[in-house]
């Protein structure tokens, strides 16, 4: 038998070294260096399996993905359409925001299919039972375990193969094959490793939940990202009730989806109508407010934009905050308002937010920023039923948008009377019979005096 190899990772970066080293080359901290054996999926992998030949594309059996619906429709929506068997999919967020929750109730609703697997390296048995009793989800096929040994949890795996495995969290999981601690690099690595060789040999759908560093990004290697089929993303702030569940990453699926759910005591509920959601709790005749209609993948989404605009005080930087919104366009945006239309806000703070903890990256809600920084600095507050699309080029031009009428077919859904939009757009929206008052215009300019002159 030949010597138990070892090799040296950094658990900062995951970068691999043949000898040990104070100093990491890769990402240059120090003391980050440990030593790991090779473990024995590596070598595995390094040997190619016989049954690898090259076979002409053509010849290629057409798979279609037996894909199953987990019955939970904001998350089948952000799956691309339900989960793909065999594939594995992290699911990472801030603690406290309710992944355990969203796992429970999926795991829940596949339960009435086959049987269904959680297993947690966080909780007992006793709490996750509590959890369930709390959901209303109880059921016979839904098997819990605590467990933090990947080992043991792969023979139960094997000894009663289910329809679905959920495992909360990959941090708290460990492989006995390493001495390392649970959470670490190599562990994280190894495990999901391994976990990736059972979902793809058995056809076994896994999920994963991940925890979530401060600086927002998932913990652990970044080669976790790069194993898995689906990265998916549950956020939201703590003081409200919504969730916002995106995909980052989707083998099977677009990443342009959301789901959103409410947080309440008996666990999440979808919400079907976002829109109607997110405008709730809107002011009424608040300067600096206006509603932007942005696209979430094929879903339009009307979402209120404020702004707040003061006079800096005397002698120190104007403040320039800007939250859910790309911080350069927003000071695109204020350049333009100041070199094209005229609007001295230099010497102003200016703090921005898009409502409800959204983040709106789409050029097309430019327009609606340049009119909520208006309506501040000129403390006018726009018309309560006025929505506001366009993207706004250097030279304060008003370009056109991808699916207006989507856009425009939410507004008129949800009872806006007026709409702002791109005179190229005016073309290509056919449906005339909108009961929605069309507002086209060319420039930023002609925007702002149709609302806020
Ligand atoms: N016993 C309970 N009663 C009511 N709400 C609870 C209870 N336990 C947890 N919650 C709510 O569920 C939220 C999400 O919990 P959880 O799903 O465990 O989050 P995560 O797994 O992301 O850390 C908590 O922040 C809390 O608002
Ligand atoms: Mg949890
Ligand atoms: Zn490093």
């Amino acid at each position: 038998m030949a010597k138990a190899r070892v090799q040296y990772r950094c658990q900062e970066c995951g970068y691999e070294l043949a000898k040990w080293a104070g100093r990491c080359p890769s990402c240059q901290n120090w003391n980050s260096i440990v030593e790991e054996p090779v473990s024995v999926l590596q070598k595995k992998e390094q040997r190619s399996p016989s049954s690898a030949r090259a076979v002409p594309i053509t010849q290629v059996e057409r798979e279609a993905f037996a894909r199953y619906e987990t019955g939970i429709g904001e998350l089948d929506r952000v799956l691309g359409g339900g989960i793909v068997p065999a594939s594995l999919i992290l699911v990472g967020g801030d603690p406290g925001v309710g992944k355990s929750t969203l796992l429970m109730q999926a795991a829940c609703q596949v339960s009435g299919k086959g049987k269904v697997l959680y297993v947690s390296g966080e909780e007992s048995k006793e709490q996750l039972r509590l959890r369930a009793e709390r959901l209303g989800t109880l059921s016979e096929n839904l098997l819990v375990l605590a467990e933090n040994e990947l080992e043991n949890i792969i023979a139960q795996i094997e000894e009663e193969p289910p329809l679905l495995v959920i495992m909360d969290s990959i941090q708290t999981i460990y492989s006995s094959q390493l001495s390392s601690a649970p959470g670490s690099v190599g562990q994280v690595r190894e495990c999901t490793a391994q976990l990736l060789y059972l979902a793809k040999g058995r056809q076994l759908p896994i999920i994963l939940v991940g925890h979530i560093t401060k600086a927002g990004g998932l913990a652990g290697p970044k080669v976790l990202e790069h194993m898995v089929d689906a990265v998916l993303y549950f956020e939201g702030s703590m003081e409200e009730s919504y969730r916002v569940l995106r995909a980052v990453k989707n083998r099977f699926g677009s990443t342009d989806e959301i789901g959103v759910f409410a947080m309440g005591t008996e666990g999440l509920s979808e919400v079907e109508n976002p829109s109607e959601f997110f405008l709730a709790q809107r002011p009424k005749n608040a300067a600096g407010s206006v509603v932007v209609a942005t696209m979430e993948g094929s879903r339009p989404l009307l979402v209120e934009v404020q702004a707040l605009v003061g006079p800096t005080a005397f002698g120190g930087i104007p403040r320039r905050q800007a939250s859910g919104l790309d911080h350069n366009r927003v000071s695109t945006i204020l350049a333009v308002l100041e070199r094209r239309v005229g609007l001295h806000i230099g010497a102003h703070d200016v703090y921005m937010n898009a409502v409800g903890g959204l983040r709106l990256g789409e050029p097309a809600v430019d327009l609606g920023i340049a009119v909520a920084l208006a309506s501040s600095f000129k403390n006018r507050p726009v018309s309560s039923g006025l929505i506001v699309i366009g993207e706004v080029g250097l030279t304060g031009e008003v370009r056109a948008v991808r699916d207006i009428e989507r856009r425009v077919a939410e507004a008129a859904r949800l009872g806006f009377g007026k709409c702002l939009l791109p005179h190229h757009n005016l073309r290509s929206l056919t449906k005339r019979n909108l009961e929605v008052e069309l507002l086209p215009v060319k420039t930023a300019q002609e925007a702002l005096a149709l609302t806020v002159a």
